[in-house]
């Protein structure tokens, strides 16, 4: 039976729910912008064929039809504190963004910077080897620019509906699809919503090349959602003194007290004095920023420096997320990789949203939020207070922490799993589908639902007027539930005529067909997984070094292969990578199954390591070891 307290609990999670689904069913109402007249007939150069409708774009359903909407639910996977939980959390997902994004409110985002695969290369862009990464650029790169195109343009019309109309989305690419996404995204956001093409030259280390010349810039193209979109705290450069004096061609001459000044003699032919500039103060006003953005590359030995090849520099994010946000502003990143712009955005005071189809990508996130959160705890005076980081998947579920929640929580995770609604009215019905009364089982596996659970559950059935069926979701069934089952059909039972009780199981393909029918790549999704075997062992070399071994562990899941492991070699509570262990490979690719470490002092050692399979398997494995 549910008690009142329980009730009320699932009211809230009903709400919760509802919320979460409150974006449009099946029409995106995003509008894509209108032509203006001189873009289509350009009153020089003759007409540019362009259509008005992005590729693939189809005039009712826009990408709906190409791309099902799949409303499946969150799994709260983990929590990041950073000491202010009251503030609702920000959220890293994990999850194919396409997706995710359609589960998120429209008008809530102020900045979106992504940085997606650049369509260069097949190997270059599968960067963590997870299965959905390989699968989704398979089917991208196979189809070619167009298809790549279709796909990013589906996800470009669902950041626009996420922005705000004070909003800016900078999207970061390079010469290999730059110009044709340019001309998708002013069909997207208007071609007067364009702002920039930024150049991010990063330059160096150039080679000689007989026939073009080296290509050191990747372009990153801003547009507003509107024209009340604004750069809201302009960047400045400092100004050099050498550079003062050559701009404005004067010599740099000294006051009585020594301050150094120019001579501004520009209006003097008006009939105004020259007019003394101190250098001082020309340097504290800066220079004007323009969109050619001079910074290099990641350095090798910098601390920020993960090690795989498309992380991107944080002052890059961080001159972004200054110029077109303020503190407390949402700041999205739905192609997020190692968590450079979480990161950024959590270090400067502003909320975010970030998304990775990689749990690789996002367990380097996540444990990089930790490291923040290390480094925030030494610091005496924390500058902001920082909400924490909720860690949440979509369309992959993991058995453990599922069997963990409560029986409430894990019923009203089945039934939006199932596509169901929940009811907190009845006993026995915990939610409805199509009408069809629905029953959930217990969350532990081991409890398995009984020929008693059938009767009641058909019993609460055959007192609704009209009913004659329902369905039970568990992950097993006793035997005598099925035989019960089989006897409801064919003679009635317990007073109960003829109700016919369709028991599937959550692991099941019958559980997953209403996702899996809408189309040929959707088989990944609602898909349920388990946790790496670990099998670990060290041994000690002297001189407080010591050697760590996993490489007898093994992936659980269906057709798995291990693909990262990262280390902490200083474990407390939470797994926080030691620099140089978050992306766990050698150098011929292979995960860090074996690693030697010298530790600084000796004693009784804390050591753990996180071990991720290619379909998204994890587990945390941690042990001490005595270092003399
Ligand atoms: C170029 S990397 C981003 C690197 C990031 N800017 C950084 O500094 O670490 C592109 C990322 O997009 C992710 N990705 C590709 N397709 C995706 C999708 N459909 N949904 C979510 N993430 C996706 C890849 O897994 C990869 O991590």
């Amino acid at each position: 039976m549910t008690s009142n307290l329980d009730k009320k609990k699932l009211d809230d999670r009903i709400t919760e729910y509802i919320l979460a689904d409150a974006v449009p069913e099946n029409i995106s109402k995003t509008e894509v912008a209108k032509q203006p007249e001189f873009y289509k007939i350009p009153k020089r150069f003759g007409s540019i064929p362009v259509d008005e409708l992005p590729l693939g774009c189809d005039k009712e359903k826009q990408y709906y039809k190409i791309y099902p909407r799949i409303p499946l639910p969150f799994q709260r996977a983990d929590r990041i504190t950073f000491g202010y939980p009251e503030q609702t959390p920000n959220r890293l997902f994990w999850g194919d963004n396409l997706h995710v994004m359609r589960m998120l409110p429209s008008n809530s985002v102020d900045l979106i910077y992504i940085d997606p695969p650049f369509f260069s290369g097949r190997n270059y862009n599968v960067i963590f080897g997870d299965q959905n990464e390989i699968r989704s650029f398979t089917d991208i790169w196979e189809g070619g620019m167009p298809s790549f195109l279709i796909w990013m343009n589906a996800r470009l019309l669902e950041m626009k509906r996420l922005l705000k109309q004070t909003g800016s989305i900078y999207l970061h690419l390079d010469w290999h699809a730059s110009h044709y996404v340019k001309i998708e995204m002013d069909k997207i956001f208007g071609y007067d919503n364009f702002r920039n093409e930024i150049i991010w030259h990063y330059g160096q280390r150039t080679m000689h090349n007989k026939k073009k010349w080296n290509s050191k810039h990747d372009v990153i193209l801003f547009y507003a959602k509107s024209d009340k979109t604004i750069i809201k705290n302009i960047p400045t450069e400092p100004w050099t003194k050498e550079e003062i004096s050559e701009k404005r061609a004067r010599r740099i001459l000294f006051d009585d007290d020594g301050r150094e000044y120019i001579l501004d003699n520009r209006s003097v032919s008006k009939g105004y004095p020259a007019k003394k500039q101190y250098i001082d103060d020309i340097i504290k006003k800066g220079k004007a920023i323009d969109d050619v953005w001079n910074m290099p590359m990641i350095l090798s030995t910098s601390k920020e420096r993960l090690g795989y090849p498309t992380q991107k520099p944080e002052y890059l994010i961080e001159r972004i997320i200054n110029a077109s946000s303020s503190p407390g502003d949402v700041v999205a990143d739905f192609f997020c990789g190692g968590g450079t712009t979480p990161c950024v955005s959590q270090r400067l005071g502003r909320r975010w949203i970030a998304c990775d189809q990689s749990r690789v990508a996002v367990g380097i996130t996540q444990g990089r939020i930790q490291s923040l959160y290390e480094e925030e705890k030494s610091i005496q005076s924390k500058l902001i207070p920082s909400p924490d980081v909720s860690i949440e998947y979509w369309g992959n579920y993991e058995i453990p922490s599922l069997i963990e929640l409560s029986s409430l929580d894990f019923r009203y995770f089945v039934i939006a799993a199932y596509g169901g609604r929940i009811s907190s009215s009845e006993s026995y019905i915990h939610g409805y589908k199509s009408d069809i009364p629905l029953f959930v089982g217990p969350s532990s596996p081991e409890n398995r639902i009984t020929k008693e659970d059938v009767i009641s559950f058909a019993r609460e059935i055959s007192t609704k007027k009209g009913k004659r069926e329902g369905v039970i979701l568990a992950w097993a069934f006793a035997p005598s539930a099925h035989a019960a089952v089989e006897k409801l059909i064919s003679e009635g039972r317990a007073g109960v005529d003829l109700i016919k009780i369709s028991p599937i199981e959550i692991e099941s393909t019958r559980f997953r067909d209403h996702i899996t029918r809408l189309h040929e790549d959707y088989d990944s999704f609602l898909t349920f997984i388990i946790p790496p075997l670990v099998r670990f062992s060290s041994q000690y070399l002297g001189n407080k070094t010591c050697v760590f071994d996993v490489s007898e562990s093994m992936a659980m899941n269906n057709g798995a292969k291990i693909i990262n492991v990262q280390w902490d070699f200083d474990f407390q509570d939470r797994f926080t990578p030691s620099r140089g262990f978050a992306y766990g490979r050698d150098d011929e690719g292979k995960p860090l199954y074996k690693v030697q470490f010298t530790f600084v002092r000796s004693g009784k050692k804390s050591i753990a390591c996180r071990i991720q399979d290619d379909v998204g398997g994890e587990k945390i494995y941690h042990d001490y070891v005595i270092i003399e």
